[in-house]
């Protein structure tokens, strides 16, 4: 009998290596991240082959991103704009639902509108969930749920005594998607950069030394088969 493969319900991923890419070949950073969108864009449009997969979260720009120069953090938040607009008619067409980690409230206006505006055009598609990391970083989200939970326990509304695991994780920023199963790092590099601290606890890692803007459907594939090996225990026997 055929083996069937144990499927991940949510994959994050990543998405490292497109300034390399863009070394090896003479050319810009920016010109590696501009890959790196359209490699975002093919792995999206060919998940509809596995709608076991339910979510997946892209880390596209994290808290300390802006620490870079000011051509490449205008070129990401211009790419995201281009991207948002280029592609809202394939999320769309695919029933694609995008949602937003991190604090959006801190970028840029243009495209903090253009996400708010595809995050509504989106929100009754039922297919893929597709979650951006933008301006995220997984110790601020941890922070952000402590300050939100203070808040409340220092106005009376809650007790601290009821502060448990699952308590805190609702006040998360998505309390509602389930925790990754699947942790995808493209370029080889064995870090987690700061990348949903939290959720990631009983993730399984896969390790590729891929460059994102070579990360494919078949890259996919073999992350989906490792992780298939697997026997996950959460901590148990
Ligand atoms: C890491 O590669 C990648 C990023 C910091 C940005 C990720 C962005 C994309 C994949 C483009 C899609 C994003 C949007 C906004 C639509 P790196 O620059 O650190 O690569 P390196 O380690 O080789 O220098």
């Amino acid at each position: 009998m055929e083996n069937k493969l144990v499927m991940p319900r949510h994959i994050a991923i990543i998405m490292d290596g497109n300034g390399r890419w863009a070394q090896k070949r003479s050319l810009n950073r920016c010109e590696g991240h501009r890959e790196g969108a359209e490699a975002l864009k093919r792995l999206i449009e060919g998940m509809k082959e596995f709608p076991e997969v339910e979510y997946m979260t892209f880390y596209a720009f994290s808290t300390e991103n802006w620490k870079r120069s000011k051509e490449e953090v205008s070129a990401l938040m211009s790419l995201l704009v281009e991207f948002l607009d280029a592609n809202l008619p394939l999320f769309q067409k695919n029933d694609l639902r995008l949602l937003v980690t991190g604090r959006p409230e801190g970028l840029p206006e243009e495209p903090r509108k253009k996400l708010a505006d595809a995050i509504g055009a989106t929100s009754n598609n039922k297919g893929l969930t597709v979650i951006m990391a933008l301006n995220y970083g997984g110790r601020s989200e941890i922070a952000d749920a402590a300050k939100n939970i203070a808040r409340k326990a220092a106005s009376g509304e809650l007790d601290p005594e009821k502060v448990d695991e699952a308590l805190f994780a609702q006040y998360l920023y998505n309390p509602q998607v389930p925790d990754p199963d699947l942790l995808i790092r493209t370029s080889g590099e064995l870090r987690l950069s700061n990348f949903l601290l939290w959720e990631i606890s009983y993730s399984e890692i896969y390790v590729t030394d891929t460059l994102w803007p070579d990360f494919d459907k078949n890259e996919l594939l073999k992350a989906m088969e490792s992780f298939g090996k697997r026997s996950r225990r959460f901590g148990g026997r």
